[in-house]
């Protein structure tokens, strides 16, 4: 089989993790890197042996041996470049949360659609515990879902742009709750969401953000089920992410960074 041929658009946090993750899979290999400044661009490729480094994304885009661009840049380029790959066509996989707004996602969409594959890497949902929680589920052992929470809480981001909220779109609920709510809609099999409530205040950060850092956000699903999401950036000493699941015969509960087990009540069984 051919190697899928791949340009990273992005050389910070997660294009790191992007690049380390490919060294696994043997059907893809990383032709092309782009960063905002050339320097970083150039030592990015250089850390991960790729062979093309610019700091201009369209140049990637340009290039015929590349099938697909992974794009893990700050949130208000996203649209900007997923329009332009899908044009220019290169299949897409994208870092949360979509996009700034409702419109913008749809347009992106769109301009995918039957033209290129697009990928939304929502990570939580590959996550061990989270995986073999659902597979509980789905042995039947705790019932029919009523009822899914996430929580995700740090200190707060680690790039100056994520504060920003014209480059982030918003606060905790754009930056974490984007996970949990995409957490819950798949926990739950996807149903369509009917309402959303979120209370979102700014607790401790105020001087440094107009965004919100801390919120729980309430998600009502067709069907009845809620998901219930909490979002920090005010919890120093690492990060937390816990997820809590509930059916009308048991329930059980997840730590994605502690411990190894998944304390859960069945009424009737599993596995
Ligand atoms: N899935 C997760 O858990 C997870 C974790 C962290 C970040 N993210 C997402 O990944 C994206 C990037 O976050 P990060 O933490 O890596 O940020 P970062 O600040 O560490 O890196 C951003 C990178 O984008 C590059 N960049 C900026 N403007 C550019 C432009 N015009 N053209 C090309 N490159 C440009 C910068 O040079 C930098 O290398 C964000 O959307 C963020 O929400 C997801």
């Amino acid at each position: 089989m051919d190697k899928v041929r791949v340009g990273l658009i992005g050389g910070g946090f997660v294009s790191n993790l992007h690049a380390e993750a490919f060294e696994e899979v043997a059907e893809a290999e990383l032709v092309a890197a782009c960063a905002v400044e050339q320097k970083q661009a150039d030592e990015f490729a250089r850390k991960w042996k790729i062979p093309f480094a610019t700091a201009d994304y369209r140049k990637i885009l340009d290039r015929k041996d590349v099938d697909a661009v992974v794009i893990g840049v700050p949130n208000h380029l996203h649209h900007e470049i997923v329009v332009a790959a899908a044009k220019a066509g290169k299949h897409v996989v994208l870092e949360k949360p979509l996009a700034h707004t409702y419109a913008d996602g749809q347009e992106m969409v769109n301009a995918c659609k039957k033209k290129v594959k697009f990928g939304y890497a929502e990570t939580i949902c590959f996550s061990p515990k989270y995986v073999r929680a659902k597979r509980l589920v789905e042995e039947g052992a705790i019932g029919k879902l009523y009822m899914a929470k996430q929580g995700e809480k740090h200190s707060g981001p680690h790039a100056d742009w994520v504060w920003d909220t014209a480059r982030s779109g918003g606060g905790a609920v754009m930056d974490l709750a984007c996970h949990g709510i995409a957490f819950c809609r798949w926990f739950l099999g996807n149903p369509k969401i009917t309402s959303v409530y979120s209370h979102m205040a700014t607790q401790v950060h105020g001087a440094r953000t107009q965004g919100e850092d801390e919120a729980v956000t309430v998600v009502e699903f067709e069907g009845g089920a809620v998901g219930m999401v909490e979002s920090s950036w005010n919890r120093p000493g690492g990060m937390d992410d816990c997820i809590e699941v509930f059916g009308d015969k048991g329930q059980t509960y997840a730590d994605m960074l502690m411990g190894n087990a998944l304390p859960t009540y069945s009424e009737g069984g599993f596995g």
